[in-house]
């Protein structure tokens, strides 16, 4: 087949990654007899110093244009002045509410040889597979921003419709798989949540009567995840308790450096990236874990592409790379030497079969 595929590596370790990613589609492409045409264009911190804006128009235009697109990160110190009114993360947020990806799909997936790196012990991690689906394009981080000299405020807002198409698509997964959907909000303390429990019983009951929903408060979930994590299916929350139960959740893997992410939204065109962000202190050392990157892609060729073996070939190739005993840094045990982001991602072209 023949896809364009929009390159946004945006900043800090986010063009190391990005170029592994595109190093490993092209392998893919060559392997399986199909043409991915790559456009590259600016986003973040990247962009502000280039063009003065984080999300350029030409950005915005290549992304509708191509049929999917893999970011790298965006942001660093260099851009974090509190009192900036331009930042790289709003072109990150703008771009997601854009193509309208209000689906943000992260799985946790285990492997069983980096159990080592992860600080919980190996008997808890067991089985651990679950999928984290994160409203993307609402709540708090899109609602009305103020600021004065002594207050400041975040709205946070969610309707029917924004709950209902995101529990939809957790629900569906979930049928899928272990027919299991958990739902986490703070029902006991915001309106958003209690608006979200109550749409989410609705919905559960009247077109997903078969699948198991469990409904936990978010500062519970967190602690269930590190106490029973095995026991998760499919995990579906709104966009800030997602963003944080993430990142809580890649320690599960060992690292941040090996979760990806999907973003969909109605069509089949996608936002794909990991979910770790720039990494400023390691940027341009070649030494950033591209295998969350990489599983994203694979994320890519499945969701957007509709090349599911070519996906599977690829996660394999991942688990592979890894039961070979690749690792980059972040991953490596004490008496291992780590290998940099360019041989890890040769590691997984050379496992790719
Ligand atoms: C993520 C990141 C972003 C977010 C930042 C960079 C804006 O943390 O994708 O998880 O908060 O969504
Ligand atoms: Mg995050």
């Amino acid at each position: 087949m023949e896809a364009v595929i929009t390159l946004l590596p945006g900043d800090g370790i986010g063009p190391d990654v990005t170029a592994a990613g595109k190093q490993v589609l092209e392998s893919v492409a060559a392997r399986y007899g199909h043409a991915f045409d790559f456009k590259e264009a600016l986003i973040g911190g990247a962009a502000i110093d280039t063009v003065g804006d984080p999300l350029p128009p030409a950005t915005v235009e290549a992304c509708e244009q191509g049929d999917a697109v893999l970011l790298g990160a965006v942001g660093g110190p260099k851009w974090s002045d509190p009192n900036a009114t331009i930042r790289p993360e709003q072109g990150l947020l703008k771009l997601r509410a854009v193509l309208g990806v209000y689906a943000n799909i992260r799985p946790v997936k285990i492997y069983p040889e980096l159990a080592g790196t992860s600080p919980l012990r190996a008997e808890i991690l067991q089985g651990v597979d679950m999928i984290v689906i994160r409203e993307l394009t609402g709540g708090i981080y899109f609602g009305k921003k103020t600021r004065t000299e002594s207050s400041a405020s975040d709205l946070c807002e969610y309707t029917t419709t924004e709950v209902e198409r995101i529990v939809r698509v957790a629900a569906k997964l979930a049928g899928e798989r272990r027919g299991k959907l958990c739902s986490v909000d703070k029902a006991n303390v915001l309106e958003t949540s209690r608006l979200w429990r109550d749409v989410t019983d609705r919905l559960m009951a009247s077109e997903f009567p078969d699948i198991e929903l469990e409904t936990l408060l978010v500062d519970a979930a967190a602690m269930h995840l590190l106490s029973r994590p095995s026991e998760f299916d499919v995990i579906v929350t709104e966009n800030m308790f997602g963003d944080i139960l993430t990142d809580e959740a890649s320690m599960l893997a060992g690292s941040l450096g090996m979760l990806p992410s999907a973003s969909l939204g109605d069509g089949s065109a996608g936002l794909y990236e990991p979910i770790h962000g720039s990494a400023p202190d390691i940027a341009g050392m070649g030494i950033a874990n591209p295998c969350a990157t990489i599983a994203s892609a694979a994320l890519m060729l499945r969701h957007s592409l509709e090349l599911e073996a070519e996906a599977d070939a690829l996660e394999r190739a991942i688990a592979d790379a890894i039961a070979g005993g690749a690792r980059t840094a972040d991953i490596v045990a004490d008496d291992e030497t780590p290998i940099s982001t360019d041989d890890m991602t040769a590691e997984v072209i050379r496992c790719l079969n």
